[in-house]
């Protein structure tokens, strides 16, 4: 099951009654429930009531969360987000505007003409990733089975990835090395905390959403080399996602995003047997719009090693089962309540829809 941001951490950060219902619900069938993106700061963030991982009022309230998920046979990792558009300083590799493609502004009825907010560029990158380091050590505290690094989506991890977000000119920016050590060296903190068998990374390198995204040569070159530097520090997974149009925004009258078939380009530096560097110790994972049919094929062939569903979750609590057993999958989804709720009740359009009979 995958990440899906639903905003229903009210009246805080805090993990509430209606996150507990909806993780134990979807976890009695899902092989792997990571969480919703969680913010490791609250600084990173002014999206309204996403969850938090950053102290112990937050371990706790997951920790309810992650012992009902194992009681019902579930696991459960951690996606750890850093968000920008933060209220002010907000921090990014450099002091570029996104010009758009986030949906928060219509989302949250927030006022466009002040438009995004310009980034204050991060002094000391390493004071960020203790911020990762502490918010891995609050996810072992409350009890998760391990963490995923959010690197997708033109979140502060991408933005150091991609040269347009990135204009430093010190050793986080510039060459394709110095872009991707932000991300691996935050993956070395997640490791220090949970070692590398329970540390996963997600990334889309096709972009788009965020205002991010490279020509295709300097994608495929920098997403070669992290997914290269990453497999030689043997992580759990690597969640790639497919090119979704729907996360790609129109920019200047034109789609921001770099399609490509990610599973052909970058797929084989990690399933290949004979690429040593990978020895099969981390799994490939493949999420953006499949369907159980496309899953099925994908793994017997080989090609991937599990599947990620997201929008299939929110209104098929026991979707595992429902495909294991031939149901009908619910597709009715009520579009107004993926991130807000009517009547200030959580529940709804969350934890309300049932499981097949
Ligand atoms: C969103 O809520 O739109 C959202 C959040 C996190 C993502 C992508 C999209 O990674």
């Amino acid at each position: 099951m995958a990440s899906l941001t639903r905003s229903r951490s009210v009246p805080t950060t805090i993990p509430n009654h209606a996150n507990f219902e909806y993780y134990v619900q979807r976890a009695r069938s899902a092989g792997l429930v990571m969480t919703e993106g969680t913010l490791i700061v609250h600084q990173g963030t002014n999206w309204p009531n996403a969850a938090g991982i950053w102290s112990m009022d937050h371990a706790r309230a997951w920790k309810r969360i992650t012992d009902e998920v194992h009681n019902v046979g579930g696991k459960i990792f951690c996606q750890l987000w850093h968000k920008k558009l933060a209220e002010k300083p907000v921090p990014g590799p450099s002091a570029v505007q996104a010009r758009g493609g986030e949906g928060l502004f219509e989302r949250f009825g927030l006022d466009k003409s002040a438009g995004y907010s310009m980034p204050e560029p991060i002094e000391d990158p390493m004071a960020i990733i203790a911020d990762y380091k502490n918010a891995a050590l609050m996810a072992k505290e409350a009890g998760f089975d391990g963490v995923e690094l959010h690197s997708a989506n033109g979140y502060l991890v991408h933005q150091f990835l991609d040269f347009n977000t990135n204009k430093r000119t010190d050793k986080w920016g510039g060459s394709v090395e110095n872009r991707c050590r932000f991300g691996l060296e935050t993956l070395k903190a997640l490791i220090s905390v949970w070692g590398p068998d329970r540390v996963g990374i997600k990334m889309n390198p096709c972009g788009g959403y965020d205002d991010v995204g490279m020509p295709l040569e300097e994608t495929k070159e920098t997403f070669t080399y992290y997914i290269e530097e990453i497999l030689k520090l043997k992580v759990a997974y690597i969640q790639l996602v497919n090119y979704l149009p729907q996360m790609d925004p129109e920019l200047d009258g034109k789609k921001r995003g770099t399609p490509h078939d990610v599973l052909k380009t970058y797929g084989p530096l990690v399933k290949d047997p004979s690429n040593p560097s990978a020895s099969n110790t981390t799994k490939l994972l493949l999420n953006g719009a499949l369907n159980p049919d496309q899953a099925n094929e994908l793994i017997s062939s080989q090609l991937i090693d599990a599947a990620v569903f997201g929008t299939l979750w929110i209104g098929n609590p026991d979707l595992q089962t429902r495909v294991e057993q031939g149901k009908e999958l619910n597709m009715q989804l009520d579009h107004k309540t993926f991130y807000g709720f009517p009547g200030n009740d959580p529940k709804v359009g969350y934890s309300d829809y049932p499981d097949a009979v």
